[in-house]
């Protein structure tokens, strides 16, 4: 049955989709609309836009660049700083009517330590995101792509919360799976895939890179084919959940994504182009388990 209720992290998600962390601002989104966007609101848990220890501007422009199947963006964490997310978007986001995952990086195993344990205690949180895998900063991939740090990050964050931890993958190890295992053995309660594809677009007035920050990450329904072969790999390697995302923009993806193995599937930049695509590609997933059930 695809669409249902699923059990992760001792709760029960009323569904299989969530979004990809930085691809919807549920804040803003309810600040515009109030509490009608409780009723439709589309995602079964809600992942935050990442938070760093400090304060950071993000890159500068330009941040984005369109592909016929997809983008590369080149974002850069910005972020208000762990103190005034404590102290401004917690209560916000407790208000949401799904649990909330904060993504959480740092540009060093102490500044994720205090982050996560500051937080570890927060009865709004169900779970961390560990981003492992930003393409967008100058460190931020450094522990994806190695299973030796991967695992040492994320045993030092279970010595520093009891709440589940979900280890944010990188396509840009060839060696998914490792990572994955590396990061189950370190006590990772799930982890998830794909971050962005590291990727760069080039200045048409006369070359150099058309980012600000220089190369930026790929995402989109053109890197699906990569996730999905990844998310088969790490499925096929871990005991955990994983949660798989990838450029999926319709039900029939987010159908491939469980298909695959994950437990849980993320919309990333398809919540760019269309706010209410969650609760669409939600409606498709379920509608085509409706059509199955009819071909029988
Ligand atoms: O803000 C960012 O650049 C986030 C990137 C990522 O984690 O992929």
């Amino acid at each position: 049955m695809y669409g249902g209720p699923v059990k992760i992290f001792g709760a029960e998600l009323a569904h299989p989709v969530v979004n990809g962390s930085g691809t919807f601002d549920a804040l803003a989104a309810r600040r515009v609309f109030g509490e009608q966007l409780d009723a439709r609101f589309p995602f079964a848990a809600y992942v935050s836009k990442t938070i760093t220890l400090e304060p950071r501007p993000g890159n500068p422009p330009p941040r984005l660049w369109e592909l016929g199947q997809g983008m590369i963006n080149s974002i850069g964490l910005p972020n208000k700083g762990l103190a005034r997310f404590i102290e401004e978007d917690l209560p916000a986001y407790a208000m949401l009517p799904a649990p909330l995952i904060v993504s959480v990086m740092g540009f060093s195993g102490d500044e994720l330590a205090a982050a996560v344990e500051a937080l570890g205690e927060r009865s709004e949180i169900l779970a961390f995101e560990l981003n492992f895998s930003c393409p967008n900063v100058e460190t931020g991939n450094i522990v994806g792509s190695s299973p030796e740090e991967t695992a040492a990050m994320t045993s030092l964050l279970r010595g520093r919360t009891e709440k589940p931890l979900i280890a944010k993958l990188s396509p840009s190890s060839a060696r998914p799976d490792q990572i994955a295992l590396a990061a189950e053995q370190a006590g990772a309660n799930a982890v998830s895939l794909i971050n962005t594809l590291p990727g760069m677009a080039v200045d048409p007035s006369g070359g150099g890179p058309w980012l600000g920050g220089g190369g930026g990450g790929m995402s989109g329904p053109a890197v699906r084919p990569v996730a999905l072969a990844q998310v088969s790999r790490v499925a096929e390697a871990v005991e955990i959940p994983v949660i798989g995302m990838g450029g999926v923009s319709c039900g029939r993806d987010a159908r491939e994504m469980l298909d695959a193995g994950a437990t849980l599937v993320g919309v990333g930049t398809e919540n760019f182009r269309d706010p209410a695509a969650g609760e669409r590609i939600l409606a498709e997933l379920r509608e085509l388990n409706q059509s199955s059930v009819e071909r029988k």
